[in-house]
């Protein structure tokens, strides 16, 4: 397959790291997986903001709508705490939802961790830019990144609308 790239934007949500009182260890750990274990996989923005659902859209509009990033990982804000909102500022955004993805990080999560059950990620498409949400800490962010990891090649080909894309998917079917 000629490899193509993908572009990433990596979205922290944590008032207190976006305050600077926490060092922020989970983008660091995407960013690690993304351009070691994507297939094409570069960086292309990173953004610390707070739990607020204003802060968190408008990075995200303007990573799809004017960046048109291929894919926007966010960290953080999944749980039950009270400013736990980032599935909340994702979700009006989205144009579909991508279910499989989220039922695929939560079933392999609690094979790991009860916990697991405490995250509420939304994952889907705006325009040509997938979205998910990932939990805040540097150990969930592995277990869920590496849980979507091979199927992402082909779903962001198939979101990109490549020629040949689904003929391939039916040969390997
Ligand atoms: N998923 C995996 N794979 N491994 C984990 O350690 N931690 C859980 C859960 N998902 C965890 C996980 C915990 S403790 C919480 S509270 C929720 O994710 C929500 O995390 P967040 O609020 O930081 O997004």
């Amino acid at each position: 397959m000629k490899s193509t790239t993908v572009r990433v934007g990596i979205l922290t949500v944590s008032d207190r790291t976006a305050r600077g009182e926490y060092e922020d260890r989970s983008g660091p750990v995407i960013a690690e997986i993304i351009e070691s274990e994507l297939p094409g996989g570069v960086v292309a923005e990173r953004a610390i903001v707070p739990d607020d659902v204003e802060a968190i859209q408008q990075v995200l509009r303007h990573w799809a709508d004017d960046l048109h990033l291929d894919l926007i990982l966010t960290t953080g804000g999944t749980g039950f705490a009270p400013r736990d909102h980032t599935p909340e500022a994702t979700r009006p955004l989205l144009d579909r939802e991508a279910p499989g993805l989220v039922v695929a990080m939560l079933v392999a999560s609690l094979r790991v961790t009860p916990h697991a059950m405490l995250s509420r990620p939304a994952a889907g498409m705006r325009g040509r830019t997938l979205i998910v949400n990932l939990p805040g800490s540097p150990k969930a962010v592995r277990e869920n990144l590496e849980t979507i990891l091979p199927a992402l090649p082909h779903g962001l080909e198939l979101l990109r609308d490549a020629p040949g894309a689904s003929e391939r998917h039916q040969h390997q079917a």
